[in-house]
């Protein structure tokens, strides 16, 4: 373990959001490729394009043994708000054996246990176990599409048995856990037109449309007070898992008391009360109001009445939604739901799919096996509620299931203030990739 060079990536502000990082992402990149190169990897390489470069670079020298499409994204998220971090986000340090910056965990910590697993494999006498394909992203953050171009374009190229990827979390310290499911998601902005400019509000109240207002009422249309999202045809693709996955799901370690206070403090928790939670955050859709954008919000009293507003929205998806045609009732409900003298449309900003992989596949079973023997402990499965985009592709484009092996931890403060990933995760998530490894090689291949 070699966390020199780990500190040194993390030292780079490769946050893809912001376009005055564009030099630290094609740092990052090259960091990357140069890092794969040194291990031993061949063909270590950086794809240009529309967006921000992809790193790939493979290692073929195990015949007859079976192939892992290996992903990872070393793009970040914005580390605002900077004054809450106890020490600044690039500037890599360890206390109470936690490794503390942006990308810790999310993904740059994680990637790494991959490359040091491979480059571990290298090392020894007989070479990697497997055979090894690197594609790594820089924009997943910020929904870029460049590696969604390049995947279907690339297919024969990246064809492999399995995709692994290390970019989520694990469902309880020391509880090895793999994710089964990641939500889609629509994301993107109601843009609200009502008067031709803001207008005096005792003049023309009365009289004028308010286009806050508006933006207002069509959010709250959109989704009711118990958590029930009010778009026709939004659920009727909505699979339930099955009772065993439920079942599964009602056993794990959890206290809501506790969930609620430490990792919500919120005085109750929101959402269809009718759902159990798990199903709840993992597979069921859920629309979000993020933000809304409009109007005077300054110092002090302005009687205005906005002609201009924007709300920024997102969907999440579960199997078996489609964006599009999410995309298209959100449409319909918010033309309906539009009050009389204001125009609103929707301007879709990224979209992914949601996808689920069925456990009973050898290259998942092998991974369970491995963390368990790592972590000494029976390996749960759990689905996330979050997305990584490229893995419903993974699947569509390639024919591949994807193993989410995540070291994660639920308190990692992953897209927020003084993220940090556990040495100790670091280190056994390092011994279960290559115990995967060793274990895929004695499979008969698929
Ligand atoms: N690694 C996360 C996904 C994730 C979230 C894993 C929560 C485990 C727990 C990924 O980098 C991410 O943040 N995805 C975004 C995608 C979005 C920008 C399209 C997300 O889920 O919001
Ligand atoms: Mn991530
Ligand atoms: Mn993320």
């Amino acid at each position: 373990m070699y966390l020199k060079d780990l500190f040194a990536f993390l030292r780079i502000p490769s946050v893809s959001a912001l376009s005055g990082h564009s030099d630290d992402i094609g740092r990052a990149a090259a960091f990357v490729r140069d890092w794969l190169e040194q291990a031993g990897l061949d063909h270590a390489r950086l794809v240009e394009g529309r967006g921000n470069p992809l790193v790939l670079a493979e290692w073929m020298g195990a015949k007859g043994k079976p192939t892992l499409l290996l992903y990872g994204h070393y793009d970040v998220q914005p580390p605002d708000p900077i004054e809450e971090w106890v020490s600044p986000p690039f500037d890599p340090v360890i206390r109470e054996g936690n490794l503390y910056a942006r990308g810790a965990a999310d993904d740059k910590g994680q990637l790494f246990i991959l490359m040091e697993a491979v480059a571990r494999g290298l090392r020894e006498p007989g070479g990697l176990p497997v055979n090894v394909k690197f594609l790594i992203e820089g924009e997943e953050e910020s929904s870029g599409e460049h590696i969604e171009r390049y995947v279907p374009a690339h297919a024969g190229e990246l064809c492999a048995d399995a995709a692994v990827i290390c970019d989520t979390a694990m469902f309880a310290p020391d509880l090895p856990t793999l994710t089964t499911g990641l939500r889609g998601i629509v994301y993107g902005e109601i843009q609200v037109r009502g008067a031709r400019n803001d207008l005096h509000s005792g003049d023309y109240g009365g009289a004028a449309p308010n286009a806050i207002e508006a933006a207002a009422q069509i959010v709250c249309a959109l989704k009711d007070r118990d958590g029930h999202i009010r778009i026709p045809g939004l659920y009727d693709r909505v699979e339930r898992p099955s009772p065993a996955e439920l079942d599964a799901w009602r056993k794990l370690p959890f206290d809501v008391e506790a969930y609620r206070e430490k990792e919500i403090g919120a005085s109750a928790l929101a959402g269809e009360p009718e759902i159990p939670l798990f199903e709840r955050l993992w597979a069921r859709p859920t629309l979000e109001l993020h933000g809304i954008r409009g109007g005077f919000t300054g110092e002090g009293s302005k009687t205005v009445i906005p002609a201009r507003a924007v709300a920024k929205i997102s969907l999440r998806l579960v199997p078996d939604q489609r964006p599009e045609e999410v995309v298209s009732q959100l449409r319909d409900a918010i033309a309906h739901a539009t009050p009389r003298g204001v125009q609103a449309s929707f301007e879709l900003l990224s979209a992914s799919a949601p996808c689920v992989v069925n456990p009973e596949n050898p290259f998942i079973r092998e991974a369970a096996a491995a963390m368990q023997r790592v972590f000494d402990r029976e390996t749960v499965y759990v689905r996330c509620g979050g997305s990584i985009p490229i893995v419903g592709l993974f699947e569509k484009s390639l024919g591949i299931p994807s193993v989410l092996m995540g070291f994660g931890l639920p308190d990692d403060n992953i897209h927020a203030p003084n993220e940090k990933m556990s040495i100790s995760n670091y280190s056994k998530g390092l011994d279960a990739v290559s115990e995967y490894f060793q274990r895929l090689a004695s499979l008969t291949r698929a």
